[in-house]
């Protein structure tokens, strides 16, 4: 298939995958398939730390994805541009498989892709926690709403309001942009703080002199294409506070990352977390439950397979 196309596919299975009707209250639950999928959990860690040996951009990409299958659980991804976390979507059909093999139509995709973001997470170091499960999977294959993604040109108050848009508050998007401790973004992501930031200035001045030079060096030009970019931390494998520490040295690669450390309304928590990592960790796990408890469907479907409805 040519690379489009792939990603189009790709797109329109997360696309289907993400569109739920939101109910208003979440009742799942950390032993939903304790006796109906007795070994789940254990099949998805299996395959996502296969798969992670074999490519080890797969975590983070993993994590990404749940991020953005709860943020957009309700509606159309239709030109969202942050589409890159979907190339691990291959991990998600594996672990499909050998689920419908070992207890048929009764594991959600949405729920393998929180226990997968779990075990990403706890894989690479850092905190883990009970997923509540028990997520169906959308029916509706077109939505039509106004809350996407949020882009990396955010300011503090809209990042704020597009987390409250899902019932999440300032401290979860504090604490879950922590995620960022993990992977990798492309020139074009940030491009626009390096060369061409305003008229006055060419480059953010929130950003640390050196750490721009490095980064203008990567990314040359407003039009960088292909696969240059910048890891989101200085241990990008790893999970860890450094993505903190890297904020207060001005060293955040998104303008919203930078951005949060220069907002009084969320600077005091970016300093607690770069101080003290188990306060970050135990904070992460208990924002990644909320997280994984937006737009929670439990009226659609158990999908056979991840990239289509039944
Ligand atoms: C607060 C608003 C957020 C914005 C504006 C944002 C934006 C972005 C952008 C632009 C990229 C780079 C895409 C690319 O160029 O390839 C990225 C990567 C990433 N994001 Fe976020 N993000 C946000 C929140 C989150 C959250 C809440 C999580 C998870 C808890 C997360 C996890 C990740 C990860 C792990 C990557 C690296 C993906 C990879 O290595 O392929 N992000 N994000
Ligand atoms: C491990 O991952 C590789 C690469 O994705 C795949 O070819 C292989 O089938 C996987 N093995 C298992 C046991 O999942
Ligand atoms: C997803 O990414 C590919 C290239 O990586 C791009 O061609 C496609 O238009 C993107 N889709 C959306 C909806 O942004
Ligand atoms: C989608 O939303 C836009 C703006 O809210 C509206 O103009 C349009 O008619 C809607 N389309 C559909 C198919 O509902
Ligand atoms: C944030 O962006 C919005 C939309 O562009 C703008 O109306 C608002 O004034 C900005 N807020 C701050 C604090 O910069
Ligand atoms: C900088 O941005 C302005 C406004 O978007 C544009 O007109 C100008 O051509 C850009 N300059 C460069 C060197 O990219």
């Amino acid at each position: 298939m040519a690379a489009q196309q792939t990603n189009h596919f790709f797109l329109s299975a997360i696309l289907l995958l993400s569109i739920a009707v939101v109910s208003s209250k979440a009742a799942l639950d950390a032993h939903y398939y304790d006796q109906t999928c007795p070994q789940a959990e254990f099949l998805i860690a299996q395959t996502v730390r296969n798969a992670s040996i074999y490519d080890p951009k797969v975590p983070a990409r993993i994590l990404r994805m749940f991020f953005h299958d709860c943020f957009i659980r309700n509606k159309a991804e239709k030109d969202g541009p942050p589409n890159i976390s979907v190339r691990a979507f291959y991990v998600i059909d594996d672990a499909k498989a050998k689920l419908e093999k070992a207890c048929p139509q009764t594991v959600s995709c949405a729920d393998i892709i929180a226990v997968a973001a779990r075990d990403v997470v706890a894989m690479a170091g850092g905190p883990r926690w009970d997923v509540l499960k028990g997520r169906k999977d959308g029916k509706v294959s077109k939505a039509n709403d106004t809350k996407t993604l949020p882009p990396p040109t955010f300011n503090v108050t809209q990042l704020i309001q597009s987390f409250a848009n899902r019932g999440l508050d300032v401290n979860d998007l504090v604490t879950l942009s922590g995620g960022h401790t993990l992977g990798f973004s492309h020139c074009s992501s940030f491009v626009a703080r390096l060369h061409n930031f305003t008229t006055f200035q060419k480059t953010d001045p929130s950003m640390n002199m050196g750490f721009a030079s490095m980064l203008k060096q990567k990314c040359p030009n407003s039009n960088n294409n292909g696969d240059a970019g910048q890891f989101l931390d200085s241990t990008a494998s790893q999970f860890d506070n450094d993505y903190y520490k890297q904020l207060i040295a001005g060293k955040g690669v998104f303008a919203t990352d930078q951005g949060m450390y220069n907002d009084q309304r969320t600077r005091s928590m970016i300093e607690a977390f770069a101080n003290d990592q188990d306060l970050f960790f135990k904070e992460f796990a208990a924002s990644m439950i909320k997280l994984g408890n937006v737009g929670v469907n439990e009226a659609g479907e158990v999908r056979l397979d991840c990239r289509k409805l039944n």
